[in-house]
């Protein structure tokens, strides 16, 4: 990377996976830990220019005051990270907590104009203060329930004349803090299924301001098996009669998916792939729990019935057991380094080859996670080369 150093911007600052990634970039930078999990240390992306990890400064935003450190110290606790390991990094996790700013909550006085103002001014100000070349917003905040656009959403012009006309409730937290993002001249990736930055009128500010965007939904666990596994099926020509999961969490996404409400944008994102793989509709039922006992590890179980040669029936089951901020923190590190790289580079608009990353990929045509790979490591590299136009076109 040439262009100087990079900022990544946490929405849910004081979250697991916010926490682990920053707890995280500061172990590696130290050599305190190997690069497991990391796809960026894979020698596929040696050549690709992105920042190295001492370069990434850490801010974000958050609505809860627990500090970083705090939160390192409850993760320690529960296993997901060695407590040796906090006290090694706790001058990072200050350093961080120094750059964090109260967050945008929807119950608040005044208009979502002025909100987003501010939120950007942190933006700028925080970009400013450490002379950074640029700065990627990372939504991993809590989850929220789905969004049904208005009219206002449709081109920026509407929303524009919406939220100068003072508007309060228009646009949930994840779009106002695209919203500000992109207003601040920064790309903006959502790892949450919030609905983020896909509104037309949001797509419409990233292309008027030439910015990259990427999401939607961290893909880590139980999904991330299905789109290995189902293209399987697809191409042994087997049929897939139900697939039927079960997924069982704790920790804060536990707590948030645990309203029902909120549980349909994961259903949602999480139910996409394997129908889209096979090109014919999968039935079966999928199911999220929160088990508060189970803390930041998460089991799936999945049970697929499928049919073989002269309609014999079989069956396919896997249990998936993760640390759900392992597996996301260094998700959310390799994002901020391909982005700031393909900002840099100049790329603008839906990165459709970060699909490999996502449940919900946006402007990726598929759901399979070797066609996905395949996808990114020709379009890393390069970060270029006729990348720009395959963008655009695969944009939904
Ligand atoms: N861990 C994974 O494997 C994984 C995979 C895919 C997606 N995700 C998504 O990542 C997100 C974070 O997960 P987590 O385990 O860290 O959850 P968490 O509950 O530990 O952290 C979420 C943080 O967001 C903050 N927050 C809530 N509303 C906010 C707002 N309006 N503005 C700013 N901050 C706000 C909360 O205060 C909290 O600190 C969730 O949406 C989850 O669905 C996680």
């Amino acid at each position: 990377m040439t262009g100087g150093r990079t900022g990544v911007w946490l929405i849910g600052a004081h979250g697991s996976v916010a926490t682990s990634a920053v707890c995280g970039a500061a172990a590696l930078h130290a050599g305190l830990v190997e690069p497991v999990g990391c796809v960026t240390e894979r020698p596929e992306f040696a050549v690709a220019g992105l920042p190295a990890y001492p370069d990434l400064v850490f801010g974000g935003h958050d609505v809860v005051d627990t500090p970083i450190e705090k939160r390192a110290e409850q993760l320690a606790d529960g296993g997901v990270l060695p407590h040796r390991l906090v006290e090694q990094v706790r001058g990072e996790l200050r350093a961080a907590e120094a750059e964090i700013r109260p967050g945008y909550e929807r119950t608040g006085a005044g208009t979502q104009l002025a909100a987003a103002e501010r939120l950007a001014a942190d933006l700028l100000r925080f970009r400013e203060r450490h002379g950074l070349a640029r700065v990627v917003v990372i939504n991993v905040s809590s989850t929220e329930p789905p969004y049904q656009p208005g009219p206002e959403a449709v081109s920026l012009d509407a929303l524009r004349g919406a939220l100068r006309g003072g508007a309060t409730g228009l646009l949930p937290p994840s779009s106002l803090y695209a919203w500000a993002a992109f207003s601040a001249g920064c790309p903006y990736v959502d790892f949450t299924p919030s609905v983020g930055a896909r509104l037309p009128a949001l797509a419409e500010l990233a292309a008027e301001r030439g910015l990259p965007w990427a999401g939607n939904d961290g893909k880590t666990g139980e999904t991330l098996v299905k789109a290995t596994l189902a293209p399987m099926f697809a191409s042994r020509a087997l049929r897939v009669r139900s697939w039927s999961g079960v997924n069982l969490l704790g920790g804060g996404d536990g707590a948030t998916l645990a309203d029902p409400e909120v549980a349909r944008s994961k259903l949602a994102s999480k139910g996409l792939g394997v129908s889209q793989v096979l090109g014919y509709p999968v039935p079966g039922p999928l199911h999220i729990d929160n088990v508060p006992d189970l803390g930041e590890w998460k089991t799936a179980w999945d049970h697929v019935s499928f049919e073989g040669f002269l309609g014999t029936r079989m069956t396919l089951q896997f249990t998936w057991a993760g640390c759900d901020s392992a597996l996301a923190a260094p998700l959310v590190l390799d994002l901020a380094r391909l982005v700031a790289r393909a900002h840099e580079v100049g790329r603008s608009g839906p990165l459709g080859a970060l699909g490999f990353f996502f449940k919900d990929p946006v402007g990726a045509v598929t759901h399979s996670l070797e066609a996905q790979h395949a996808q990114l490591v020709e379009w890393a590299p390069g970060l270029g080369a006729g990348a720009g136009a395959a963008d655009s076109g695969r944009a939904r």
